[in-house]
């Protein structure tokens, strides 16, 4: 199975390695060989940690009639919206981790698709399969509610700050230096970034629709050192929430930062990890933890549904967003 690789950045360079150094064990699960043979990229001059061929002939790749499946890991919204609807037109699997292209047009990229897969286990929390424990392991379940900290680099920010006396901007820097921050930050910090991802989580969980301009989104940009000393003195930790409860045939949907008690598992979510709790009717809550950004925990998910549809064809498979777990969609509270 040949996969083209748009976009061999942070988690680009990933997959294309992992790939190549897991290649046995994926071909034992898949039943098939997934080779990647080319990545597509702005600047074929700047240096990468990858043998796998480059281009930054995009038209070119697109037109290909031999690649079997495209891994969209180019980021942005319009243009790429364009580019994946093309591949899916043409009846070609795409798998995505990118959540801002999702949180606007997954019901009409789920439309183009028709039967075709499109793969997007990657776009909500990193490394966590948290789409499949939703769709799958879940789905005997109403969803009472979804939350929990969904964007690595602002609790990694969060975390630094409660721990060590260090200024926003140092921490931020780091995060984009260890690849887990988006090209533009604000998107973690202003809180935007766990909004796309909470809106693909409540469209599984209850066929929600609307942009993330119909949520309320705040970041974490204003918290200050005074905030952190008093949240620590009364015995809370500060972490930016992304919040999905059902309120009847509604859906309340916010991110913001909130103060957790201390002892609370959530509390003790640290770093780059993210935390999220999913109540359901029959299971009661359930909890998923694991590294939430970063380029090998973001292309293990990448490559888990690369693998799912070398083997069945399906991409994150069951339930697509035009199905949700509920028998029919919720609507959205007004914010
Ligand atoms: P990077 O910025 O590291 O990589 C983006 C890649 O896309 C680069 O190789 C860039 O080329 C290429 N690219 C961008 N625009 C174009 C274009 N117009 N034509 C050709 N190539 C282009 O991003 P990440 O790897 O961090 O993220 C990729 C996607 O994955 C994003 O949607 C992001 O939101 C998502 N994601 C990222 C995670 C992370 O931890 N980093 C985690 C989960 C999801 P060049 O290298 O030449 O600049
Ligand atoms: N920038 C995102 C984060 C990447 O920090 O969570 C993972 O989606």
């Amino acid at each position: 199975m040949k996969v083209a690789i748009l976009g061999v950045g942070t988690v680009g360079t990933a997959v294309a390695n992992i790939l190549l150094k897991n290649k046995s064990i994926i071909k034992a699960r898949s039943g098939k060989e997934i080779v990647p043979v080319i990545g597509v990229v702005k600047n074929t001059t700047k240096a990468r940690d990858t043998s796998l061929p480059l281009t930054d002939d995009l038209e070119a790749v697109l037109a290909r009639e031999d690649i079997d499946i495209y891994v969209e890991l180019m980021g942005g919204v319009a243009q790429t919206h364009g580019i994946v609807k093309r591949i899916l037109a043409k009846g070609k699997p795409v798998v995505t981790a990118n959540k801002a292209l999702l949180a606007y047009h997954r019901y009409d990229l789920q439309a183009v698709a028709g039967g075709v897969a499109i793969g997007f286990e990657a776009s909500v929390a990193g490394g966590i399969p948290i789409i499949k424990a939703l769709r799958e392991g879940l789905s005997a379940n109403h969803i009472e509610s979804i939350q929990g900290i969904m964007n690595g680099t602002s609790n990694y920010i969060l975390t630094k700050m409660m721990h060590e006396k260090v200024s926003f901007a140092a921490v931020l820097k780091e995060a984009q230096e260890l690849g887990y921050a988006e090209a533009d930050p604000t998107f973690d910090v202003g809180g935007f970034d766990a909004a796309h991802k909470l809106l693909i989580l409540a469209s599984i969980a209850y066929g929600v629709h609307g942009d993330p301009e119909d949520i309320l989104i705040e970041g974490i940009e204003r918290i200050s050192q005074e905030d952190i000393y008093f949240a620590k003195e009364f015995d809370y930790t500060i972490k930016l929430l992304g919040i999905a409860k059902r309120r009847g045939s509604q859906v309340e949907l916010r991110v913001h930062p909130a103060l957790v008690p201390s002892e609370k598992m959530i509390a003790k979510v640290d770093g780059v990890m993210n935390g999220i709790s999913v109540i359901g009717d029959a299971v009661g809550e359930t909890m998923y933890y694991g590294p939430g950004a970063g380029g090998n925990a973001t292309a293990s998910a990448v490559i888990s549904d690369l693998i799912d549809i070398a083997r069945d064809g399906q991409g994150s498979p069951m339930l697509g967003f035009k199905q949700p777990l509920e028998e029919a969609s919720l609507s959205l509270m007004p914010k």
